[in-house]
């Protein structure tokens, strides 16, 4: 019998690191904090919210951008939160988690032939959608151990070709964040060459130590050149609920929605009405950098005489640790010993870039029970 051949688009690509590794933590019974969700609860009241609306009706499609109400009260809140107009009718779209609102936006914008700069370390949806999309990824590194983006290797890699810059701040995996000096340097950068930015700000409520978050849409010059995303997955502690948005000019937007009309039309309804109850309370996104960074002191306070080492977190939900003075393995292989000898899962920094630069770091993710960081944190002090 003959099969057809299947001509792989993304030959390159297997199961991501994040899906490897909770499989291993589950055929281990290990502590997970290799992938990035909280193992606590969803705050009661959206689970009430979501009962409600499932209970009264709002089960159907929902608008294609997503329902008024929700896109309103975000509105709402980029106004107080940053100052920043959007238009909750022509300028912010809701998606079914960011990771839609990265690939519908890298998929409206790349043609074949287009180059994508990406800052690594980076988060591991955009180069596949720009691959899928016939563009070429562009890497260019940060510094190292600090994560700075060096921005003239950024104007180096730019050719006539390039169409989209992807940023990240709240940074995931290493927690930098973006200064104002960045921000400077992004607007210079944008005024000499006609370029996009795609600005992902998934954690934009997870900041420490009075740091300050830049969302890059403040400034209107990078606001006329910028797709802004986010999550509700990662604010309300519902990463499940693929809940996320994407926040453009209009110009932009009206090309973002023909690529999300036809991926998923819609979000799912009874949680947009839901989420859109929960902005009410402008409490939730105050209080949310004081309870993590409480999570990441806990956190480091039990492993401080570990010979794992902190390598600065001021934002998002992970620490690095470098283990670099208690063994000298590559970080896929300590990542894979831990999980089996010890029981314990965390994601090799390497799988964040292309080259799979090994420093001897693995990323942590601190948004689980006080009980779990304690399992990990007693794990960690044995090593
Ligand atoms: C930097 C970054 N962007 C996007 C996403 C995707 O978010 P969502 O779960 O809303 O799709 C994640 C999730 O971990 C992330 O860390």
């Amino acid at each position: 019998m003959s099969s057809v051949d299947v001509h792989s688009k993304l030959p390159h690509i297997g199961t991501n690191i994040f899906t490897t590794m909770s499989g291993l933590a589950a055929q281990y019974n290990a502590v997970n904090l290799a992938q990035g969700f909280p193992d606590f609860d969803v705050p009661s009241y959206l689970i009430e919210r979501v009962s409600h609306h499932m209970l009264t009706g709002k089960n159907q499609y929902a608008p294609m951008a997503g329902i008024l109400s929700l896109r309103e009260k975000l509105a709402t809140k980029y106004a107080s939160v940053y100052g920043i107009p959007f238009d909750p009718v022509e300028e912010i779209t809701i998606t079914c988690g960011a990771t839609e609102a990265c690939f519908s936006a890298i998929t409206a914008l790349i043609k074949a032939g287009d180059e994508v700069i990406i800052i690594e370390p980076a988060f591991d949806c955009y180069e596949p959608a720009i691959v899928l999309n016939g563009g070429k990824p562009v890497f260019v590194k940060t510094t190292y151990p600090d994560f700075k983006i060096n921005w003239d290797e950024v104007e180096a890699a730019i050719t006539s070709r390039t169409r989209l810059l992807i940023l990240n701040s709240p940074h995931n995996p290493t927690g930098t964040l973006f200064t104002k000096e960045d921000v400077t340097a992004l607007r210079e950068l944008l005024q000499r060459h006609d370029i996009l930015v795609l600005s992902d700000e998934v954690y934009e409520h997870m900041v420490f130590d009075g740091a300050h978050h830049y969302c890059l849409a403040a400034d209107p010059i990078i606001r006329e050149k910028t797709l802004t995303i986010g999550s509700f997955g990662k604010t309300y502690h519902a990463t499940g609920w693929r809940l996320g948005f994407c926040a453009a000019p209009a110009h932009l937007m009206k090309e973002f929605r023909k690529v999300h009309q036809f991926n998923t039309f819609s979000a799912v309804t009874p949680i947009q009405h839901a989420v859109s109850d929960m902005l009410d309370d402008s409490d939730w996104h105050h209080n949310l950098s004081s309870f993590f960074q409480s999570k990441r002191n806990y956190f480091l306070n039990l492993i401080k005489h570990s010979g794992f080492k902190a390598v600065a977190t001021q934002g998002t939900y992970f620490q690095l640790l470098s283990y670099a003075a208690v063994s000298d393995k590559k970080e896929t292989d300590m990542a894979e010993w831990m999980v089996k000898e010890m029981k314990l899962a965390a994601i090799p920094v390497s799988v964040f870039y292309q080259d799979k630069t090994d420093q001897q770091i693995l990323r942590f993710c601190f948004a689980k029970k006080d009980e779990t960081l304690q399992q990990a944190a007693e794990i960690l002090c044995k090593i």
